[in-house]
């Protein structure tokens, strides 16, 4: 009898984007199911990687990160979001948001306690919660356009609520909030102990001249928030697995007990690169870049059956929709697309709790033209079945 270990959550073992990556190799296929460019990152940051190294940038570094990068990562939001953060208290390096995440949940449940994801959701958010022994209360957005119903939520919440985490701008739909949304949670958690989690980390990828809006931004908020973001979304090097937690210093106390005795500390030499190459003047903004790959695709998607949900306003990815095409389970439409037609993508059901299928995909577009180019063509031939 093997031994048996306790179950942490209620999720599978391999995840979606496990099976579709390693299905996409299987057949060769052209992978826009994971959200990671296939472009390489500017030279300049493999340059300060080296440097990092060649000038002893090797050792561990400060529990809460390295402080040029945590000065660089204050000038930076007070040049884009003219938020003051104190770059000692209320700033804290994590080896990726995923991580960051985690974290933050462990610091604020107990065993027995509930979370609110809105859903669809990043995958890791409802094991998280279970890992810490609580239970993940699940809220569904409004399909089509994935906006909050806000009395949904407010029915939701009971004593036994202590936090909701919130995604802007959202993986899987490409939504993104407005100022009203942060107000609505405000009101909804006023006079409640009620932490927020809010994963940011695709900030910088936004859309159309639309602004982001922070929960940084939103004083009576940010004394109970733990804001995530990550760099490896800013800069093509999701592999480098670098992300930063924002939070009040009596917060940030909470979390770095947690982390010290998780990673304590991140590696160095990336971070090194990340603060030399942030604090650069006239760094182009991604957004322009993401934006015209996100043009340039859905254009291309005009030639294939599908049919695109409204553009993505933030994020690099796009829903599309195979009704007309087949009524298979949007699992096993994906799994057929990428062995018959070489194309991978996920199936949106693997982001609810309960795997509700409204025949969506979620394309990404984070890919070089050639790349764009190739699996469009190839969407082009599909025929109904
Ligand atoms: C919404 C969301 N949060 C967090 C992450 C993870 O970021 P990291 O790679 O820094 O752990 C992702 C990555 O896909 C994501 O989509």
């Amino acid at each position: 009898m093997p031994i048996q270990l306790p179950q942490k959550h209620n999720a599978a073992d391999t995840t979606i984007f496990t099976v579709m990556s390693s299905l996409a190799q299987q057949h060769n296929a052209i992978n826009l199911s994971q959200g990671f460019p296939d472009f390489p990152i500017e030279h300049n940051l493999m340059q300060l990687l080296y440097e990092a190294a060649s000038h002893g940038f090797n050792q561990y570094a400060p529990m809460s990160g390295l402080p040029i990068l945590r000065d660089a990562i204050t000038r930076n939001f007070k040049q884009r979001y003219n938020i003051d953060i104190d770059a000692d208290h209320e700033i804290t390096i994590t080896p990726g948001a995923t991580y960051a995440i985690y974290t933050a949940f462990s610091a604020i449940l107990r065993a027995g306690d509930e979370a609110i994801v809105l859903e669809p959701a990043y995958d890791s958010y409802v094991p998280n919660i279970e890992m810490n022994g609580a239970k993940a209360i699940l809220v569904k957005l409004e399909a089509p356009t994935f906006s909050v119903d806000w009395n949904k939520v407010k029915s939701a919440i009971n004593t036994r609520t202590k936090a909701i985490i919130v995604n802007t701008p959202h993986n899987p739909t490409g939504s993104i909030w407005g100022k009203d949304d942060w107000q609505q949670l405000a009101e909804l958690v006023r006079d409640t102990d009620i932490m927020i989690i809010s994963d940011e980390v695709y900030e910088q990828l936004i859309y159309d001249g639309k602004p982001h809006y922070s929960v940084l931004q939103h004083p009576e908020l940010r004394e109970r928030s733990f804001a995530i973001y990550s760099f490896g979304k800013v800069f093509h090097n999701t592999g480098w697995k670098i992300g930063y937690c924002i939070a009040s210093a009596n917060l940030s106390r909470s979390f770095r007990r947690l982390h010290q005795f998780l990673s304590f500390s991140v590696n160095t030499p990336a971070q090194y690169a990340l603060a030399k190459h942030i604090i650069q003047p006239g760094l182009q903004a991604v957004n322009i870049m993401l934006e015209e790959k996100r043009n340039y695709f859905l254009k291309l998607m005009h030639n294939t059956p599908f049919k695109m949900l409204q553009q993505t306003n933030g994020s690099y990815f796009q829903l599309g929709s195979f009704e007309g095409i087949s009524d298979m389970p949007d699992t096993e439409f994906a799994q057929w697309l990428t062995t018959e037609y070489g194309v991978a993508t996920i199936p949106v059901s693997a982001f609810y709790g309960d795997k509700t299928d409204n025949k969506l995909l979620r394309f990404c577009f984070a890919k070089k033209e050639e790349t764009l180019l190739a699996a469009t063509e190839r969407l082009s031939l599909v025929k109904s079945c």
